[in-house]
């Protein structure tokens, strides 16, 4: 039984596209498709180049379908072309700039005219109604503000909404907490990791999470799984939905999970066209197969991205709570992500739906990845829950290791540490440590 506050749809709050009939949304995808592949072919060397050395032109888009002749493009494409080299407007037109900093070299840049931030604040918005949140509500922003797009997309969205925004950032832990005890706020956006944090520090000062004023989390940034939802739900006793987006083809609010299904994330997509790819050999994968998902911009002036390559995982259901939208499935991983152990394919939500299963340890884990001698091998470190006896802990330890070993196949050492012993982070948790060398 759950006993989560009751939320309503709100159906006299959508905006003009989530009234669309599927027709009406893929006549408007055509002429927006058309209207993207001309901008970049007209103002973006790269493409026009791609275009070329393809032998095809903006006028062979005729069709929806026809996007699959366009050529891809990659975060390498971005580096090479750094900073502003992808832009498709003079730069004076360009009214904001976010960057990643990626693990290795220059950081990928991102541009916005000031159109663009119009049409993300108003996905952003309606990313949040579709959580349940409604104008007026307060909301406490904790994704970092900065060159991340996580607090600003927020920040704007949660305003277009008219809502009362908290803009709090990463960090400063305590004082998150002093905050939304003292402004009540009604809704909350931060990464599933960082918001497993406060939720330590409010039973740390002395607070039960489910006598807050929060009813509504708003996560993403990173993959987190059901047992994750069912965790924090349970924890907090408010609603979590799942927020998904890249900083290449806009920041968060590409797709937003809504709150009375909570079944998959539907794709904005009256801005943001997505398909689905084999990334071993780069055709599109049939309805319903899982694959690597890529997106095509619709209506980006500033930088519009052609059949981007996201890298994260995924497959595309239709739509259930806004028909018009497909959805996708909850993000199982990046491709980057996946670590082959003893010629298993393992990927760290994997391991985070054993831990949380496990009553002694805590929902905190890393992945340390080691090459001794010839072969990877995986040690998964979690963390016992303060009441467990240490001689528990080499019980919890073997049951953990059996279960990888049983569920997904391969062989890992698991190190139970003491409580606060795996790292915390602000932001986005690192669940893979690479010591491979
Ligand atoms: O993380 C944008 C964002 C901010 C989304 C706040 C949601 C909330 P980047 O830093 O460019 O942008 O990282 C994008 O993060 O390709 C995924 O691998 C991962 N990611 C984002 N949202 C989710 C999610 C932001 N809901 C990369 N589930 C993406 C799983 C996610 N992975």
């Amino acid at each position: 039984m759950s006993n989560l506050p009751v939320i309503e749809p709100r159906p006299d709050l959508y905006d003009e596209a989530e009234r669309w009939s599927l027709d009406e949304m893929r006549a408007h995808q055509l002429e927006r498709l058309q209207w993207s592949v001309r901008q970049a072919y007209e103002h973006v060397p790269h493409y026009r180049a791609a275009f070329e050395e393809k032998g095809i032109h903006p006028d062979d888009v005729k069709a929806l379908e026809d996007v699959r002749i366009l050529p891809f493009t990659t975060k390498a494409d971005l580096r090479a072309n750094y900073p502003f080299g992808m832009f498709a407007v003079p730069r004076e037109q360009v009214n904001r700039v976010h960057a990643s900093s990626g693990t290795t070299g220059k950081p990928t840049v991102v541009g916005y005219t000031a159109e663009d931030i119009r049409t993300w604040s108003s996905v952003m918005a309606r990313s949040l109604r579709a959580s349940g949140v409604v104008p007026g509500d307060g909301v406490h922003v904790s994704y970092g503000y900065g060159l991340f797009t996580g607090g600003l997309g927020a920040h704007y969205g949660a305003e277009a909404l008219g809502c009362m925004v908290i803009p709090m950032s990463g960090g400063q832990t305590e004082k998150q907490i002093q905050l939304i005890t003292d402004f009540r706020p009604r809704a909350i956006m931060v990464t599933p990791s960082y918001f497993l944090s406060l939720l330590d520090e409010m039973e740390r000062v002395g607070l039960d999470p489910r006598e807050s004023s929060l009813e509504i989390g708003v996560f993403g940034a990173e993959p987190w799984t059901q047992a994750m939802r069912e965790e924090i739900e349970q924890r907090a006793g408010m609603h979590a939905t799942d927020i998904y987006g890249l900083s290449e083809v806009m920041g968060p609010g590409v797709a937003q999970e809504c709150v009375e299904t909570k079944d998959g994330l539907h794709v904005w997509e009256d801005h943001f066209y997505p398909e689905i790819v084999n990334p071993l050999t780069d055709e599109q994968v049939e309805e319903g197969q899982v694959g690597e998902l890529v997106f095509t911009s619709l209506t980006k002036q500033a930088m519009p991205v052609l059949r981007y390559r996201t890298r994260d995982l995924t497959k595309l259901m239709p739509g259930t709570a806004r028909p018009a939208f497909r959805r996708m499935e909850k993000v199982t991983g990046r491709t980057d992500d996946l670590m082959i152990v003893r010629g298993v394919n393992v990927f760290p939500t994997q391991i985070e739906e054993i831990v949380l299963e496990e009553e002694g340890l805590t929902p905190y884990f890393q992945c340390v990845l080691t090459r001794p001698g010839r072969m990877d091998e995986l040690t998964v470190n979690v963390e016992a829950e303060p009441s467990v006896a240490p001689e528990t802990r080499a019980e919890i330890a073997r049951r953990l290791q059996h279960d990888i070993k049983s569920r997904i196949g391969t062989t890992a050492k698991v190190n139970v540490v003491e409580p606060g012993g795996v790292e915390r982070s602000v932001g986005k948790a690192r669940r893979i440590v690479d010591q491979r060398g």
